[in-house]
């Protein structure tokens, strides 16, 4: 980070975050697999590490977008999340989170969900901050930004046909 410019560009580097947890009985429904909310949670709390990261801000959730549930998660289960800054807009970012399941008995990953979400970055008193525009390196990061562009551009057309309903 430049001290002398907080808004100065950071890589998508500087805000990839992992996050592990353990499935304990207290996470899990009667069959013993993880509760959806409870990963909804985790994805949530890996999606602002990685948007604390970029931001170095106060944030809050705008928006989850749809999560599919691929595969049940069992107690004793290790889920990995892993979080970036997909893509910086004025005060608010996506940010992309991927959930793996590890059998660590096995040594083998089985992906179990994607989200993006977007966070707003504000201030102590609940003002919007304007947000250190992100550089995606890699080819994959430079996917995932040109994909949150046009999720974006969805989102605000779906927004302004809403606003045009009786
Ligand atoms: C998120 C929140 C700050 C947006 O407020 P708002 O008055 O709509 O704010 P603005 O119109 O100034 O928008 C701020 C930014 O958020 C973006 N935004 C707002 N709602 C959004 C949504 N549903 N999805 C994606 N982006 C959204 C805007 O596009 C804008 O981005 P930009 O500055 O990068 O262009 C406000 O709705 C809020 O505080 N919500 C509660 C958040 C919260 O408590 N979350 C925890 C779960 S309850």
């Amino acid at each position: 980070m430049n001290p002398a410019d907080p808004v100065a560009p950071r890589p998508v580097r500087d805000s990839q975050s992992e996050m592990v947890e353990i499935v304990l009985p207290n996470d899990a429904n009667p069959l013993n697999a993880l509760l959806g909310g409870r990963l909804m949670h985790w994805i949530d709390m890996a999606g602002a590490m990685a948007a604390h990261r970029h931001a170095r801000s106060y944030v809050v959730t705008a928006s989850v977008d749809h999560i599919d549930f691929l595969v049940p998660v069992r107690v004793g289960s290790h889920v990995v999340l892993r979080s970036s800054v997909n893509r910086v807009f004025r005060t608010s970012m996506e940010v992309g989170v991927k959930v793996w399941v590890e059998d660590y008995i096995q040594d083998k990953r089985q992906h179990v969900a994607s989200a993006h979400l977007t966070f707003v970055a504000i201030d102590g008193k609940g003002g919007r901050l304007v947000v250190p525009q992100v550089i995606p390196e890699t080819e994959e990061q430079k996917r995932r930004y040109d994909d949150a562009g046009r999720r974006r551009e969805l989102w605000r057309s779906e927004k302004e046909r809403r606003k045009s309903l009786p």
